[in-house]
């Protein structure tokens, strides 16, 4: 090879080092900027699964954790397979500060309650003023509050043959179902026969609403 070429071919591994040093960086960089949503749910966890899959494609955020009260929880399955560390925890230890210290340590941008059943403790409502949400199969305030989850929603919407039901995404507060209201989406239900229809309806509007919900909050 001929000196001026060598030295050309040495120009050209140097700069292709470079860049790749230079799209590491930047990869790092992202990473540790990257918001963190930590995510508690209590059951199947369909929401769950869809935010981590929507954050894991988008990469504007990432979920860092799901924190279930329920070992048997299906959606300690579904973060573990989309490589998501889990916590399971007791009662007590949601209500003697354990979990707070657990979170505290994680460091979240945003705390999510996905299907979440029991009452989130004023400790760590208090330690993470606006930056907590959950999700609330109905239009609130209709059919919220205690007892109100689930099938029980849908079914109470049924009887009372509302025309219409929903969601509600609101900041969580020291009451059940009661915090600031951040976006609210309806659907018609009056052509439902079952509660387990609406059910449906419901679940399509939280799928594709609560991501970008999320996303909006984080910005
Ligand atoms: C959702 O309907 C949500 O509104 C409520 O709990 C349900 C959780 O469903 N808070 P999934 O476990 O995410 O499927």
């Amino acid at each position: 090879m001929s000196t001026n070429l060598k030295k050309i071919f040495h120009k050209g591994v140097e700069f292709l080092f470079i860049i790749i040093y230079y799209s590491f960086f930047c990869a790092v960089l992202k990473k540790s900027k990257m918001k963190r949503i930590i995510l508690f749910a209590s059951g199947s966890g369909s929401n769950a699964e869809n935010i981590i899959k929507y954050f894991q494609a988008k990469k504007t955020a990432e979920v860092v954790a799901v924190f279930s009260n329920n070992p048997d929880a299906k959606v300690l399955k579904k973060a573990s397979n989309l490589r998501v560390e889990t916590h399971i925890f007791t009662k007590e230890e949601l209500n003697s500060g354990e979990v707070l210290r657990k979170t505290n340590e994680i460091q979240p941008d945003l705390i999510v309650l996905a299907g979440f059943l029991w009452k989130f403790p004023d400790d760590i409502v208090a330690a993470y003023p606006n930056k907590i949400i959950n999700i609330h199969p109905a239009l609130l305030p209709k059919y919220g509050g205690k007892g109100m989850y689930g099938m029980n929603v849908h079914r109470t919407v049924l009887e009372n043959k509302d025309s219409h039901s929903g969601i509600s995404i609101h900041f969580v507060n020291e009451n059940y179902d009661e915090g600031a209201m951040i976006f609210q989406a309806d659907v018609l239900v009056s052509d439902c026969q079952t509660a387990e229809e609406i059910a449906i309806k419901v679940q399509e509007l939280e799928h594709i609403h609560f991501p970008e919900i999320i996303e909006k909050i984080l910005k």
